[in-house]
């Protein structure tokens, strides 16, 4: 990633936590309506989830100039997220489910520079989560 797309995905994640609620229900109402056999893995309360799911996103975003820092954390989540029944394949869905939310959630501020910066940050915290959880091969 780019400096400027660390700046556009910092930024406009900052507009989206002010209404994380929203933005959680938007993802999984989303996710669930594109790939319903996911919505069998969660056992919890969503609402609940959604706010760890934001949270866990903003530390992220907020670590993406110092990579190093978040990496391993993203990694035990990875590992974590097998025993939760999740497969490589889901991370895509997932991956669409969150710029739909960035989406619908900004409206004219998510320009397709911003777009761009999202699926490069996405893909990569996807690709080394699922390199780690499931090897090289999957990602
Ligand atoms: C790529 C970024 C992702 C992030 C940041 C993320 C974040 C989280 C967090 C913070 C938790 C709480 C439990 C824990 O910390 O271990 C969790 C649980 C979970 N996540 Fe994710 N997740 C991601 C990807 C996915 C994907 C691709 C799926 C596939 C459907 C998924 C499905 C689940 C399920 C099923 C649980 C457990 C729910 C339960 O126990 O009821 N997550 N996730």
């Amino acid at each position: 990633m780019t400096p400027k797309q660390i700046d556009l995905v910092q930024d406009s994640f900052a507009k989206v936590a002010p209404i994380a609620d929203a933005a959680a229900t938007l993802f999984y109402g989303r996710l669930f309506e594109t790939t319903p056999e996911v919505r069998l893995l969660f056992k919890g309360d969503m609402q609940e989830q959604g706010r760890k799911l934001m949270a866990t996103l903003g530390a992220v975003v907020n670590g993406l100039k110092n990579l190093d820092a978040i990496l391993p954390a993203a990694k035990s989540l990875a590992v974590r997220h097998v025993a939760y029944g999740v497969k490589p394949g889901h991370y895509r869905p997932v991956g669409e489910a969150l710029i739909f939310t960035l989406e619908k959630g900004l409206g004219d501020e998510f320009t397709p520079e911003t777009r761009e910066a999202w699926i490069a940050a996405y893909g990569l915290l996807s690709g080394a989560m699922i390199a780690e959880a499931y090897g090289m091969a999957a990602a």
